[in-house]
């Protein structure tokens, strides 16, 4: 009996030594994963981090000392491509389209501007050789920037998609070369015809009253057969030409900015170049619709003065009453002989 008691106790005995052996042999052991997992845990949270600061644009160590070598990712850049995908892209497709199509319908409800008492048969001279010259290589110049641009900024969209990669490549290749090309002949040009053409364009008092009508344009209700006072240049000329010196020289120093790599300049100037550069561009795309539109289709006569340097007598009369009586007054109306 008490040989089976002792048995029994010893057995106890053992099984617990074991017990805690085990735990004691255990013990370290959990530990050890506890200490793992803590650690994975700081390395994950700490690459989370890492990778948060990156993508925040935060800089860090480098031995380049080049321009931004310590920044990874530049927030700037990201968010001026947003700014272009989101508003501007849209904009210029609505400059493209909207404005053509706005026109088309002033043209089909509206009519073009005929001249009252008809064609005169009297050429006046209004345009030297010069200033025609001046004219096509700045406007020349000038659409073979925007269709080249409209091909970098959106061909991606209405073009890559339906032809091959190869075709894609030289034409976007192409774009490029033109585009940057071109540039000088349009930024020269332009410099000359606004030196040369500002004089004619300063805006006078009855400027608004051409404002408040139409422009004379209108071919029904009360602005009809209103055809307000007007300079050399009409208001709407003016508009557009000091448009185009606001705007032209914001994209010609955002081009410069953009293409001369030697300038070296920070990333954040030169996304706000190109932001500044895309928003000149819908600016003058929209207007160069308007004028062309203008000049081909909705003034009778008005295309002549720019392929000869001459206008119809009734023209002048009608579209330009101020210039016309000036140049009678002062001897200098020259007819074509
Ligand atoms: C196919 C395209 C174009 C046509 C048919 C056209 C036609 C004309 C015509 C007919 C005039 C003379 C208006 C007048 O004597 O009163 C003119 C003037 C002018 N054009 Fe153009 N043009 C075109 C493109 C351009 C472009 C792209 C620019 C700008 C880069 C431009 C800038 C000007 C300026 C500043 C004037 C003088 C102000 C004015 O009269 O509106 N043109 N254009």
């Amino acid at each position: 009996m008490l040989n089976t008691s002792l048995n029994k106790s010893l057995q106890m005995l053992v099984a617990l030594l074991m017990l805690v052996i085990g735990i004691s042999l255990a013990t370290p052991n959990a530990y050890a994963a506890d200490d793992q997992s803590s650690k994975q845990q700081a390395a994950k949270s700490s690459d989370a981090d890492l990778w948060r600061a990156v993508k925040a644009g935060e800089s860090g160590y480098s031995t380049d000392k080049g321009l931004e070598a310590n920044v990874l990712i530049n927030k700037t850049g990201n968010e001026g491509k947003v700014i272009r995908n989101t508003y501007l892209k849209p904009a210029i497709v609505v400059a493209i389209f909207g404005v053509f199509a706005a026109f088309l319908i002033f043209y089909f409800v509206n009519g073009p501007s005929k001249l009252s008492h008809g064609f005169s048969g009297k050429m006046v001279a209004r345009w030297t050789k010069s200033d025609l010259w001046l004219h096509w290589t700045m406007a020349i110049a000038c659409l073979t920037l925007m269709l080249t641009g409209v091909f970098i900024m959106l061909g991606r969209h209405f073009i890559a998609p339906y032809v091959g990669e190869g075709l894609w490549a030289g034409i976007i290749a192409t774009s490029k070369f033109v585009h940057d090309w071109s540039s000088p002949v349009f930024i020269v040009s332009w410099l000359i015809c606004i030196i040369k053409w500002m004089p004619l364009q300063t805006f006078k008092l009855y400027d608004l009253k051409w404002f408040l009508v139409v422009g004379g344009y209108i071919n029904f209700g009360p602005f009809k057969g209103k055809h307000p006072d007007s300079g050399f240049a009409n208001a709407g000329e003016k508009m557009w030409f000091w448009t185009l010196v606001v705007f032209g020289l914001l994209i010609s120093i955002s081009g410069l900015m953009l293409v001369l790599p030697n300038l070296d300049l920070p990333r954040e100037a030169s996304i706000a170049a190109l932001l500044v550069h895309g928003v000149s561009a819908t600016i003058l795309i929209a207007f160069t619709i308007v004028h062309i539109w203008m000049a081909t289709v909705l003034s009778e006569g008005g295309m002549e003065c720019m392929v000869s340097g001459y206008c119809d007598e009734s023209w002048a009369i009608q579209h330009h009453n101020l210039w016309y009586d000036e140049i009678k007054a002062n001897g200098s109306l020259k007819y074509k002989d």
